[in-house]
């Protein structure tokens, strides 16, 4: 089978991807803008091959590209994990006549107006929103939904250029950050806490399920530099408050009529039970999601994606044993990585629940915090029982300091 994949090399997840494809038997055609000596080891490694192109961004640029490259071969399916690319790959599909979702089928996967409104076609509770295009169309949004609010990018990712505004003073700093978005959402501001709801699909049926929980809820831990923001895996599915998620998730993938591979819903749970949707992706969770799903059972789903991709089945042994979390860790000081204290003093304590330390190292400059969730590296802990694992994952946060200057 020949995969075409938009985006092996980044972000790092991806070169496990073309690994897991290439284990399974697919011939993995890299589509990419990463000069090819830039393209990760491990995802060369397992490259069929690479059609290199200017630039990711330029879709009718890619398409041609894609297109005359796969003159007189037979490519079987298009796909990418990444999400700029998710509409560009469906478009791809549609050209190359490879079946798979379409780019209409994809586009509420990718629109935050379009996902909205099919979600609460479906009976589902969102939040009330407005979108804007300027700054009036925002206050007059704010005016019929009322304080609290968020404002947010239709097509965002990572809470970028996103803001909460309380009051009218607040709205008024939003909307001079927001100068170079040209639409965005007005949403009710929904008071709760964050749940993710992750699977695998296979011709729209579920094959693997995963609820992830946020600390705290990441736009808060987005605008704190002084934050370690944790992304928990949690072992047990069937405890009661998550059931609201489940349902939302089912209800979700069914209205939008998802067919096969990874995706990613976020929701809410506000303290009187009420759950809420928040936004769903055509593609895996970021920020190393994927590695804690992995150390929950002990599997390796980028092969388990792949088998679901390539051959039609799923046959991972998904025992749940641990709730594991991600530490994520921002550097005090600017420049370069200094001293790192602290991890020597964790690893005598909690020994193998620390399963996973990936900090840069000292010499290297730090990252941008905003821009990305890594920040300056994180730290995987994992432990059957889940305040034990909160416990862990809030030393590391407390612990452990890098330093930069
Ligand atoms: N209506 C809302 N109520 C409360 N918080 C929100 C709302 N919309 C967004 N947020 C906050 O902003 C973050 C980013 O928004 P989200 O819709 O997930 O966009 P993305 O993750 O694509 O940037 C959310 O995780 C949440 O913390
Ligand atoms: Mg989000």
């Amino acid at each position: 089978m020949n995969v075409m994949m938009i985006a092996p090399g980044y972000p790092d997840e991806m070169p496990l991807f073309v690994r897991g494809l290439a284990l399974e038997g697919a011939a993995v055609i890299g589509v990419g803008d990463q000069p090819e000596g830039d393209v990760p080891p491990l995802a060369k490694q397992h490259l069929a091959a690479y059609v290199r192109v200017p630039s990711l961004q330029d879709e009718d640029g890619v398409v041609k590209a894609a297109t005359q490259w796969a003159k007189g071969k037979k490519i079987d399916r298009v796909i990418c994990l990444w999400e700029p690319g998710v509409l560009l790959a469906a478009r791809l599909r549609e050209e190359l006549g490879t079946g798979g979702m379409t780019v209409e089928e994809c586009l509420p996967f990718r629109s935050k107006d379009l996902m909205k409104e099919k979600v609460a076609a479906a009976g589902i509770r969102i939040p009330k929103y407005k979108s804007a295009k300027s700054a009036a169309g925002v206050r007059a949004a704010a005016k019929k939904i009322g304080f609290p609010i968020i404002i947010k990018p239709i097509a965002g990712a990572g809470s970028m250029d996103t803001y909460r505004a309380d009051n009218a003073a607040e709205l008024k700093t939003a909307i001079s950050k927001m100068g170079h978005i040209d639409e965005v959402n007005v949403e009710e501001f929904i008071d709760g806490e964050e749940y993710t709801y992750d699977t695998i699909c296979i011709d729209g049926k579920i094959v693997y399920t995963n609820i992830g929980y946020y600390r705290p809820r990441p736009l808060a831990g987005r605008s704190q530099e002084w934050i370690s923001p944790q992304t928990l895996c949690l072992r047990d599915l069937d405890l009661p408050h998550l059931a609201g998620g489940h349902q939302m998730g089912h209800a979700v993938l069914k209205a939008l009529q998802f067919k096969t591979g990874f995706t990613h819903m976020e929701w809410y749970r506000k303290s009187n039970g009420e759950v809420v949707f928040g936004e769903i992706a055509a593609r895996p969770a970021g920020a190393r999601t994927v590695d804690l799903m992995n150390f929950v059972s002990d599997i390796d789903l980028f092969r388990g994606y792949a088998e679901a991709e390539v051959h039609g089945r799923f046959t991972a042994n998904v025992e749940r044993k641990y709730n594991t979390a991600n530490v994520f860790k921002r550097a005090e000081g600017t420049g370069r990585i200094q001293r790192i204290e602290g991890l020597d003093r964790l690893r005598a304590r909690y020994g193998p629940h620390i399963v996973h330390v990936d900090l840069l190292p000292i010499g290297a400059a730090r990252r941008n915090w905003v821009q990305t969730l890594l920040s300056d590296g994180y730290v995987c802990v994992r432990h059957p029982d889940l305040q034990t694992t909160m416990d862990i994952a809030d030393a590391v946060g407390t612990d452990l300091h890098l330093y930069a200057g």
